[in-house]
């Protein structure tokens, strides 16, 4: 990807996630958004909307909505969204089916249309539909990644900060693994301004923010009744944009593919990343303790199922 450019984002799915993500990242005049969906005059009514917030919000960058695919040719980036969300009571995994058939058609399109582009897999399983992805896309790992995280770290960096009364910005954390209840938050790799969290609160209050981090999801899904979270899960999607965009060489989990780093193979999981212009640069190994390391795995079997599921289905 040439750095410097106005840049095409294409943004499928125009719901919840796809709609404020388009919204960030017009307002973070990152490049122009086409947003796209199956449902007819919904995403151009939200792209027009987007535009006319532009002389307000101070953005120049354009939005266009569409319902076909071709639009989306020659994009620098794809983030995809479309798919359902959890309703309460449903596992991520128990959107597996429907999401992996629409996952499958869409690849077909980006493959055809954008075959240059980096590719930001948001639709859950998102462990199992980034790695669907990878295999129908074709595309070298490092283009094909997924979004969660950022997204569980920056839930966890808003627990430890209302808990300690600091500011959000003060802290950092590291959460691996897959984006569902088995999610390995790291407290080891916790800071804020640099002090260690474990210097800082006691263990059974660590212990009470590592478990509403891996229920995040779920503890939003309950509260709205219908649909999921999309404001944090748009936030962090846009700063993987961002990062890859503007060549930032950033340091943040994502879901990529692992060729034997953490004793893993052949699966996408929640890892270190270096995000720049060419997708994933670089993942770091991290020294885990031996039952960071167990949960580690325990996660990896959790997706490898939803794998298995997908190819018992035929989707895969
Ligand atoms: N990775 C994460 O951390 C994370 C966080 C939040 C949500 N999600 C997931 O993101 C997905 C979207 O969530 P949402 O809240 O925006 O849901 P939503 O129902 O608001 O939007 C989904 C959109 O996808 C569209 N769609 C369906 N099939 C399509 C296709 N073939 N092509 C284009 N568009 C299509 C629908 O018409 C709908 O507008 C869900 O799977 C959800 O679980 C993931």
């Amino acid at each position: 990807m040439a750095a410097g450019k106005g840049f095409k984002i294409a943004c499928i799915g125009a719901g919840n996630v796809g709609a404020t993500l388009a919204q960030y990242c017009l307002e973070m005049e990152l490049g122009d958004v086409v947003l796209t969906d199956i449902v007819e005059g919904m995403p151009q009514g939200k792209a027009l909307d987007l535009t006319q917030a532009g002389p307000i919000r101070g953005y120049s960058c354009t939005a266009v909505g569409t319902n076909d695919y071709a639009d989306i040719r020659g994009a620098d980036l794809v983030m995809v969204t479309a798919g359902l969300p959890r309703k309460p009571g449903m596992s991520r995994l128990d959107l597996l089916e429907k999401n992996g058939a629409i996952i499958a058609g869409i690849c077909d399109e980006i493959r055809a249309h954008a075959p240059d582009a980096v590719v930001i897999i948001i639709t859950n399983p998102l462990d199992v539909m980034v790695y669907l992805a990878f295999k129908k896309l074709g595309f070298p790992p490092a283009r094909v990644m997924g979004m969660a995280g950022c997204l569980d770290s920056a839930r966890m960096r808003a627990f430890v900060a209302m808990e300690l009364g600091v500011s959000m910005t003060n802290v950092d954390t590291m959460v691996l693994g897959s984006h569902g209840d088995d999610m390995v938050p790291l407290p080891q790799y916790t800071t804020v301004s640099g002090i260690p969290i474990t210097r800082l609160l006691p263990q059974e209050r660590i212990d009470a923010i590592v478990e509403r981090t891996r229920k995040g999801g779920g503890e939003i899904v309950q509260l709205l009744k219908t649909g999921s979270a999309y404001y944090a899960p748009a936030a962090s999607a846009a700063r993987m944009a961002q990062a890859i965009l503007r060549d930032e060489k950033q340091l943040l989990p994502c879901a990529a593919y692992l060729t034997g780093q953490y004793g893993l193979d052949d699966i996408f999981m929640g890892v270190p990343c270096i995000l720049g212009k060419d997708g994933v640069e670089r993942i770091l190994e991290l020294e885990l303790t031996e039952q960071e390391r167990q949960s580690l795995h325990r996660s990896a079997g959790e997706v490898r199922t939803g794998i298995a599921g997908l190819q018992e289905r035929g989707i895969l």
